[in-house]
């Protein structure tokens, strides 16, 4: 039998991808206007997550690997950075959904409780598979939000779906633990773990790293108080605060002594890619720290504009979910996933203050 030529419609299955937005009552004649546009909006947010957290995956795998080889580092940026677009883009679609008039959405909003974007289970993927810890995440109405995800998915299709996702999703390695592990192996001033003396090696990184930095503070403090009529000792103490902030980081002094040692090593890691971008070993590295920190950084502005959003369409009311709404939204604007990425940036000498990296070799492209 001869088959027919593939279509456009029946490669993207419009009949029933354009069938789904019957609403809760399965039919879209009895939908508002306003509505119609409420489900569109919120249904294509989630197509973008499902693709978002295939790229996410895809990047993980390749960081996962228990050692990635110099011409993968590339595939890793290249996901990570179409997954910071996919935000990027998803967060200009919020000015699609605010041209919703605080009036019209009222006409339907009350039906719609419980239901809350909060039970976006695609969302919460995004976070656990990020590596968001669940101490860091804001309080929901005094519980654990995906407690609260659990409690409410029944028996229907997509109660299953969110549950089983959930459940899978906790059982698989995040991107911060892949990088960590990535990062933990970064050689420094040519010295890799399980390298004989590799410890001493991380250490004096570290302590010499500090040490300049202070004495940056010194200079800079000195250089402050002859032009500034301010309170010299105020200036002496934040400055001192935040060498002391940076020798706690660089130490990992928040960090239990069974962990710290790692901890230390991934935070060289980061410190010493960072600092010597120039070598030809690690431009791709900086480049996938950087997306990294691209990526997070959209994710915090996704949260910031919708937060904006939520502000303009329904006041500071309490969510159809029951948080507090727009000071919750808030909140979860403020964790950061890959917190020691950030902090690195706070820490960071200028190139010219920095010693040259020792067996600068080992760093260069192995010849052709
Ligand atoms: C008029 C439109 C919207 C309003 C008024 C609104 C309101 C809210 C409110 C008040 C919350 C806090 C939880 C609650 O108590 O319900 C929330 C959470 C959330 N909304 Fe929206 N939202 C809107 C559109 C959207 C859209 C288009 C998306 C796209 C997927 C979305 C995704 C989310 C997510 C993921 C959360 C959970 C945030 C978190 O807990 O980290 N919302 N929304």
């Amino acid at each position: 039998m001869i088959q027919p030529p593939p279509t456009y419609w029946d490669y993207l299955q419009l009949d029933a991808l354009l069938s789904l937005q019957g609403g809760l009552e399965r039919d879209e004649s009895k939908l508002l206007p306003d509505e119609l546009h409420f489900v569109l909006v919120h249904q294509t947010f989630e197509l973008w997550f499902k693709l978002l957290l295939s790229e996410l995956r895809l990047a993980r795998d390749h960081l996962a690997e228990p050692r990635v080889p110099e011409e993968h580092v590339p595939f890793v940026v290249h996901h990570l950075r179409r997954g910071g677009t996919i935000l990027e883009h998803t967060i200009d679609a919020f000015r699609v959904m605010e041209t919703l008039t605080p009036q019209d959405f009222l006409a339907f909003r009350d039906k719609l409780v419980p239901a809350s974007g909060f039970q976006s289970f695609q969302m919460r993927e995004l976070e656990i598979l990020l590596g968001l810890e669940e101490a860091q995440r804001a309080a929901y109405a005094g519980s654990n939000p995906l407690d609260h995800i659990e409690k409410l998915a029944g028996d229907t299709p997509a109660g299953r779906l969110a549950r089983e996702r959930l459940q899978a999703v906790r059982g698989e390695r995040t991107l911060r633990a892949a990088l960590h592990d990535w990062l933990h192996r970064t050689p420094i001033h040519g010295s890799s773990p399980g390298d004989p003396g590799d410890e001493g090696v991380v250490e004096r990184f570290l302590a010499d790293y500090l040490a300049r930095l202070r004495a940056g503070h010194a200079e800079k403090l000195a250089r402050l108080t002859a032009v500034l009529a301010t309170d010299p000792a105020a200036l002496a103490r934040q400055l001192e605060a935040s060498t002391d902030a940076a020798r706690d980081f660089l130490e990992a002094r928040d960090v239990d002594d069974a962990a710290r040692p790692r901890a230390r090593r991934v935070r060289a890691g980061a410190l010493f890619i960072e600092s010597y971008r120039e070598l030809p070993l690690l431009a791709w590295p900086r480049l996938l720290l950087d997306t990294v920190v691209e990526l997070e950084e959209q994710l915090v502005l996704w949260r910031t504009r919708h937060a904006r959003m939520v502000e303009r369409v329904i006041g500071r009311r309490v969510g159809t979910g029951g948080s507090s709404g727009v000071d919750y939204l808030d909140q979860t604007a403020r964790h950061r996933i890959f917190g020691e990425l950030w902090t690195v940036r706070a820490v960071l000498l200028a190139r010219d203050a920095l010693p040259g990296p020792a067996a600068s070799d080992r760093y260069g492209f192995a010849p052709g």
